[in-house]
C-alpha cells in the first residue's frame, strides 16, 4: 500500500469518512487554532509520509473535525524546506487533503515585513509570491500536470472572501506580495533593499513550495502572513526566531477572528 492510501485509512480510521471542505496550515507561533477543532488530533509521528515537522513553536498534529461548523483538516505544523532541503516535503499531507475530499487550501505564516504601513501584529493577505529560491516542489514530477499555472495561484475570490471576513470583524488586513527566502538565515539588509526592489511586501520561509503542489492538486489557495517583525535592516529590533514565536501571538488573534468568520460562512 502506498503511503498516501495508507496514511488515509489511518486518518479515516480515526476521523471518520465524512468528507473535509478545507485544508488550513498553521504557521510559527500559530498552532493552536488547531486544538480549537472539535474532533481527532493525530500526530505526523504516526502516519506514514508526513513531515517530522521539528521547529520550535509548531504543532506536529494534524487535526481533523468541525470548526465554525465546518469540516476541516488543520496541519498544526509544516516541513520548512530548511529544515531537510526538500522542497516538496508537505506533498504527501497536501495529497491526503486533497483524498479527504478538500477543496480549498488555507495557509498562514510569520513574516518580516518590508512595509512600513505593516507593521509587527499586522496580518497581510497574499496578492502574489515572488518564489526567489527558484526551488519547486514538482521537479522530478514526470507527468505534464507539472506545468502548472501560477497566474491566479492566490485565489482571486478565496481572497475577497477572507477580506470581507476581515472587514466583518473589523480588522485591518493589507494585500501584499511574498517572496520566500529559503533560511533557516535570516536576510541581510541587502537582500531586503533587493526584495524590495524586486517588488516584495514581506518575506518569510515557507508557504510559497506549498501553494505550488496546491494549485497542481488543484486546490484553491489562499496565505495569510502575521508580521513577526520589520525585515532586516529595517528597524533596531532584533530579528530571531525566539522574537518570531514571541510576536506571531499578536497577529495570531485577529487570524483566528478572520478564519472563524470565514469557516462560518461556508457553512
Ligand atoms: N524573514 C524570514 N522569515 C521570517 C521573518 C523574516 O524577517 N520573520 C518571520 N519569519
Amino acid at each position: 500500500m502506498s503511503n498516501t492510501s495508507e496514511a488515509l485509512r489511518l486518518i479515516r480510521d480515526q476521523a471518520g469518512d465524512a468528507p473535509v471542505k478545507l485544508g488550513l496550515i498553521l504557521g510559527s507561533g500559530l498552532g493552536h487554532l488547531a486544538h480549537a477543532v472539535d474532533g481527532v488530533a493525530i500526530p505526523y509521528a504516526e502516519l506514514p509520509g508526513f513531515p517530522h515537522a521539528a521547529v520550535s513553536g509548531h504543532n506536529p498534529n494534524l487535526h481533523i473535525g468541525t470548526l465554525e461548523g465546518v469540516r476541516v483538516a488543520v496541519f498544526g505544523a509544516r516541513e520548512h524546506y530548511y529544515e531537510k532541503g526538500n522542497p516538496a516535503a508537505m506533498r504527501l499531507a497536501l495529497e491526503v487533503l486533497k483524498e479527504l475530499g478538500a477543496d480549498s487550501l488555507i495557509l498562514t505564516n510569520a513574516a518580516g515585513s518590508m512595509r512600513p504601513d505593516i507593521p509587527p501584529g499586522d496580518l497581510m493577505l497574499l496578492s502574489d509570491h515572488i518564489n526567489y529560491n527558484g526551488l519547486n516542489p514538482l521537479i522530478g514530477e514526470p507527468t505534464d500536470a507539472r506545468f502548472v499555472p501560477m497566474t491566479d495561484a492566490h485565489n482571486p475570490e478565496l481572497r475577497a472572501a477572507l477580506r470581507a471576513s476581515a472587514q466583518a470583524e473589523g480588522i485591518d488586513i493589507k494585500d501584499g506580495v511574498y517572496a520566500w527566502y529559503s533560511g533557516p538565515s535570516f536576510e541581510t539588509p541587502a537582500e531586503i533593499r533587493m526584495l524590495k526592489l524586486l517588488g516584495a511586501d514581506a518575506v518569510g520561509m515557507s508557504t510559497v513550495p506549498e501553494i505550488i503542489l496546491g494549485r497542481f492538486l488543484g486546490l484553491r489557495c489562499a496565505a495569510i502572513s502575521t508580521v513577526t517583525n520589520m525585515a532586516a535592516g529595517m528597524s533596531d529590533e532584533q530579528i530571531s526566531h525566539e522574537h518570531t514565536k514571541a510576536m506571531a501571538p499578536m497577529g495570531a488573534a485577529k487570524l483566528e477572528r478572520i478564519l472563524r468568520h470565514f469557516l462560518s460562512t461556508l457553512r
